[in-house]
C-alpha cells in the first residue's frame, strides 16, 4: 500500500519533496557512499529542486541525479527536462552539473536509451532483480495516469527486460522521448510521486487504489511509494 501524504499547498508538497530528496540522499551516502536519484521531468517538481539545495544544507557531494525521462530535444531547449531541472537546481544552489546523467536528447532516440541504459548499468549498484537500484526515483504525474513517459495504452508500459525505451508517440508533446521503464524504476529503494491540482486528484486515487496496467502510474504503487500531493489532488484518495 503507497502512503498518501497530503500538503496543504503546492508550496508546502514542493517543500515536503525536497526533504524527502534530501532524507534519501543523506541515508544513500551514509550506507553506501553515494546517492542516485532520479529526477522527474514537467513543471510541478521546479519548486522542488529550487528548494533542494537548502534541505541538502548545501552538500551535494556524491549525489547522482538522473532523469526518468526526457524529450528528444537538445539540452538548451525550452522543453528540455535537464534544462528546467539544473537551472531550478543552481537557483536552489547547486554549482556542479558533473553528476547530473542527462539523457542525449539530440540524439536518435533509441541510440540515446541504449547509452543510458548502458550508464546506469556502469554507475549504479544492481538491486535484488539484478538491476541497478536507484536510492530515489521521483515521479510526475499526468492527468491520464501516466508517469515518466509511459503513457496508457503504449506498448512501452509492458516493457520488461529493459531499463529505458524510445518513445515516438508521446501523447504529450514533444512526441519523441526516452523514459526509464517500469521494472527499472520499480527497482528504486524508495519512490515518491510529486502531484498537485485536481486534475491530478483521479490518477492519484488510482495509485492508491493499487496496480491497474491501464493507469501505469499505478504500476508504481506499493510499500516503497509516497504520493506527496496538495489538498486538491487528494480529493478522491481520501474517504469521507
Ligand atoms: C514529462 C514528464 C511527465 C510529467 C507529467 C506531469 O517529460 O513531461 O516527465 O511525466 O512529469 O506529465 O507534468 P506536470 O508536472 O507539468 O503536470
Amino acid at each position: 500500500m503507497s502512503e498518501l501524504h497530503v500538503s496543504p499547498d503546492p508550496e508546502a508538497a514542493a517543500r515536503a519533496a525536497a526533504e524527502l530528496i534530501a532524507d534519501a540522499v543523506r541515508e544513500a551516502r551514509a550506507q553506501r557512499g553515494a546517492a542516485h536519484v532520479a529526477l522527474a521531468g514537467g513543471n510541478t517538481p521546479k519548486r522542488a529542486y529550487e528548494a533542494l539545495g537548502a534541505a541538502l544544507d548545501g552538500d551535494w557531494s556524491d549525489v547522482h541525479l538522473w532523469f526518468g525521462d526526457e524529450r528528444m530535444v537538445s539540452a538548451d531547449h525550452p522543453e528540455s527536462n535537464y534544462r528546467m531541472a539544473v537551472e531550478a537546481l543552481e537557483a536552489g544552489g547547486m554549482d556542479d552539473r558533473a553528476r547530473v546523467h542527462r539523457i542525449a536528447g539530440e540524439q536518435a532516440p533509441e541510440e540515446a536509451a541504449k547509452a543510458y541504459a548502458l550508464e546506469l548499468r556502469a554507475t549504479v549498484a544492481e538491486g535484488a532483480e539484478a538491476i541497478p537500484a536507484l536510492d530515489l526515483a521521483l515521479q510526475g504525474l499526468g492527468e491520464d495516469g501516466h508517469t515518466a513517459s509511459l503513457f496508457p495504452g503504449h506498448r512501452e508500459v509492458d516493457i520488461d527486460d529493459a531499463l529505458t525505451a524510445a518513445v515516438h508517440d508521446s501523447p504529450k508533446p514533444p512526441p519523441t522521448r526516452v523514459t526509464l521503464t517500469v521494472p527499472m524504476l520499480r527497482a528504486a529503494r524508495r519512490i515518491a510521486f510529486l502531484a498537485e491540482g485536481a486534475g491530478k486528484a483521479g490518477p492519484v486515487a488510482a495509485i492508491m487504489r493499487g496496480p491497474d496496467p491501464a493507469v501505469p502510474s499505478s504500476l508504481l504503487g506499493g510499500p516503497q511509494t509516497v504520493l506527496i500531493v496538495d489538498e486538491a489532488a487528494a480529493a478522491e484518495a481520501r474517504p469521507g
